[in-house]
Formats: structure tokens, C-alpha cells, sequence
């Protein structure tokens, strides 16, 4: 069984990689962005008041409330297709997201932290566009779809994130230094006393070197 988690500032190569890595073990990719902004798109009969408080929340760059995403979490990793692993984009981002993992017993066996700088990060956000129904991501320069503006599956027009732009960038990264670098401590530690796999690899390089070295760390270990 493989339980990741990848932990990394925004726009550090997350979800690009989460999306080979879960296609290659076969295990789902729990992003709960991507979750997020599907709620929106894909779930009628959520409370129309928790949605754009959620939106709110969310194209300003700060983060959803705890209790809110640990329900969200708690509903996804219970279905079925968890049962033999999955992989957590995203979540746990603050210390409490990461008790919560401990009081329910969902232990994890890989922790991987994506390490880049701040001045790489605004050049690859700015460059991003998604297929939000897919998750499917993409950048205009160094990771563009076959046909400009199309997700490459479904032909359907691609869109910029409402929170990346350069304000709510710079709020992502201040949260993430904030209330995520604890948790990175809190997960080193982790590692010491459980059984568990704490990795940090340079988030700087191709997609390609990043997918090779995933895999070397997920298969040796
Ligand atoms: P979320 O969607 O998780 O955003 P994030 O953590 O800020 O991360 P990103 O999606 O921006 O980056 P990424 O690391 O996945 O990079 P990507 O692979 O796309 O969360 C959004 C919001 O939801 C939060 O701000 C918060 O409000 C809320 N939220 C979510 N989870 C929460 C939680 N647990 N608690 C509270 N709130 C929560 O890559 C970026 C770009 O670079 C792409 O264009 C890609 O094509 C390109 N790229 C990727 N890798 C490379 C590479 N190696 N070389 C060149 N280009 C690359």
C-alpha cells in the first residue's frame, strides 16, 4: 500500500506530478484545490453561502477554514478507491489538518516535500492555465497544451486561476511559510519515530528529472 503526501509552496510542481505519480501507481490524486474548485463547477446542492465564502477565501490566496477541509478530506479518503492507497495534494497544510490525520489513524508511509524558490514560483504561476474539470494543468512556456488555449483530452477551452495573480500569490507563499513549514517539521519528526519516508527534493528542475526521482524514492524504499 502507498500513502503519500506532497508538500511544497504554490506552484512548486505539485499537481504535475501528482497527476503522473497517481496514474503510475494507480491510486487517487486527493487534491484538494482541485476539489475545491470543482465543488463549485460540479456540486448544485452545496449551500450557496459556503460556496462564495470558500471562493472568497480562495481567489484572495488565504486558507479554507480547518474544520471545513478536514470534513472534506475525512468524506474522500473513506470511498472505497482509498482502500489501497492515495495520494494527499495539498492537505495536511496546517498543523491541526495534521492532527486530525493522527486522532483518525490515516498514517502515510511517504511525505514528500517540494523544495523551490520564491522567484521560480511567480514564473510558473503566471504561466498556468487549467482544465478545471480534469485538474489537468498546464504552462504556456515550459508545459503547453498540443493546440493553444485547449485541454489536450477534451478540446475544451483552459482557464487562469482566479488567485493566480501576483497579490494572492504572494499571500499563498506568506501562508505557506506560515502555517505549512510547521508541518514539515512536524512530519520530519514524524519520520524519526514512525514508520514513515520523509523526502525533500529540488523543486527547481525539469518535470521530467522531478518524475524520475519520484520514482526512484517510491520504488527503493
Ligand atoms: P492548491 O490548488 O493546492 O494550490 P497551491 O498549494 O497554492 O499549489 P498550486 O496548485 O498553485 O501549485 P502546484 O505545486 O500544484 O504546482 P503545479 O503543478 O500546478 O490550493 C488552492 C487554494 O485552495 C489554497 O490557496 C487554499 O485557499 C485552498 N486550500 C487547498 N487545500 C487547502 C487546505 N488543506 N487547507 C486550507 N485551504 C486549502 O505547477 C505550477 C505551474 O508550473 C503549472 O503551469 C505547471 O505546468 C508548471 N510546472 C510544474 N512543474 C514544472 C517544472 N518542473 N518545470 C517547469 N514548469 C513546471
Amino acid at each position: 500500500m502507498i500513502r503519500i503526501i506532497f508538500l511544497g509552496p504554490p506552484g512548486s510542481g505539485k499537481g504535475t506530478q501528482a497527476h503522473l505519480i497517481s496514474n503510475k501507481y494507480n491510486i487517487p490524486n486527493i487534491s484538494t484545490g482541485m476539489m475545491l474548485r470543482q465543488s463549485f463547477t460540479k456540486n448544485p446542492y452545496q449551500s450557496h453561502k459556503i460556496k462564495k465564502n470558500v471562493i472568497n477565501v480562495m481567489h484572495t490566496g488565504n486558507l479554507v477554514n480547518d474544520d471545513f477541509m478536514v470534513q472534506l478530506i475525512n468524506a474522500r479518503i473513506n470511498k472505497n478507491d482509498c482502500y489501497n492507497g492515495f495520494l494527499l495534494d495539498g492537505f495536511p497544510r496546517t498543523i491541526l489538518q495534521a492532527e486530525f490525520m493522527k486522532k483518525y489513524k490515516i498514517f502515510v508511509n511517504y511525505v514528500i516535500e517540494f523544495v523551490i524558490s520564491d522567484s521560480i514560483v511567480i514564473n510558473r504561476i503566471t504561466g498556468r492555465r487549467i482544465h478545471i474539470d480534469s485538474g489537468r494543468t498546464y504552462h504556456m512556456q515550459f508545459n503547453p497544451p498540443k493546440i493553444f488555449g485547449l485541454d489536450d483530452i477534451t478540446g475544451e477551452s483552459l482557464t487562469t486561476r482566479k488567485d493566480d495573480c501576483e497579490q494572492a500569490i504572494r499571500k499563498r507563499l506568506h501562508n505557506y511559510y506560515q502555517y505549512t513549514e510547521p508541518v514539515l517539521d512536524y512530519y520530519r519528526h514524524e519520520s524519526k519515530v514512525k514508520n514513515l519516508q520523509y523526502f525533500s527534493i529540488d523543486g527547481n528542475r525539469k518535470i521530467t528529472e522531478i518524475y524520475e526521482e519520484l520514482i526512484s524514492l517510491l520504488i527503493n524504499k
